[in-house]
């Protein structure tokens, strides 16, 4: 099992227990993801952590796959599926990566709270450039630790977390800006269609593959 995983299965049953803090900017994401998804849509949730939003997400799809690297995030999350009866949302252990390589066929693919946690986001990009078809959607919401624009709180990110690292307190972090992030979207062959930043230091970003 990798570092990741393990530390991601590790917290998994605190996460489960934790409440959303931000509810309003959750809600605002939601709202915005749905209005891109349709009742027919097939839906990739990467990093779908205990799959609450995937489970939320389910009754406005076809069908929706949620994906996690932690073989108990995605325990918790198949647990609350059969819990609910839901028919139309399944959860398999994979990484970003695994996941992108295999996202022919889907609709939309979902990233939320993920992609600054993974150390290939340029392969997973390319990976779904690859395999997506022209027109799907990739809807992203990032914490952006080195975004200028939330000032003095960057510099304490970068000199905390890579302490917290050494002694096992925090995962692989990158430090995006808002502006590399969307860089990179583009330059992997993705139009923007909305960008956000709803908390400040999130970005929501909703993109389409380029034809
Ligand atoms: C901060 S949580 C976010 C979970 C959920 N998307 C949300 O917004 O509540 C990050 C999740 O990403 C997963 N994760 C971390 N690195 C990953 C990777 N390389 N591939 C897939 N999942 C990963 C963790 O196991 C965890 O469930």
């Amino acid at each position: 099992m990798t570092h990741a995983a393990k530390f991601w299965d590790k917290v998994a049953p605190k996460y489960a227990k934790s409440p959303i803090k931000d509810m309003e900017a959750y809600e605002y994401t939601l709202g915005r993801t749905r209005s891109y998804l349709t009742a027919q849509d097939r839906v990739l949730e990467v990093g779908c952590g205990t799959g609450s939003t995937a489970l939320l997400l389910a009754t406005d799809v076809g069908r929706i796959t949620g994906t996690d690297i932690s073989p108990a995030m995605v325990g918790i999350a198949a647990g609350k599926a059969e819990a609910e009866g839901a028919q139309n949302a399944s959860f398999d252990v994979a990484t970003a990566r695994q996941s992108a390589q295999s996202a022919a066929g889907y609709d939309a693919v979902l990233g939320f709270n993920i992609f600054h946690l993974t150390e290939d986001f340029d392969g997973i990009l390319t990976d779904l450039q690859r395999n997506l078809a022209p027109g799907a959607l990739l809807i992203s919401k990032t914490p952006c630790l080195g975004e200028p624009s939330i000032g003095i709180k960057r510099f304490v990110f970068r000199a905390m977390i890579p302490v917290m690292r050494l002694f096992g307190f925090a995962p692989f972090v990158r430090f995006f800006s808002f502006a590399e992030l969307e860089q990179k979207i583009e330059a992997a062959g993705f139009d923007l269609v909305e960008v956000s930043s709803f908390p400040a230091i999130s970005r929501y970003i909703v993109a389409r593959r380029r034809d």
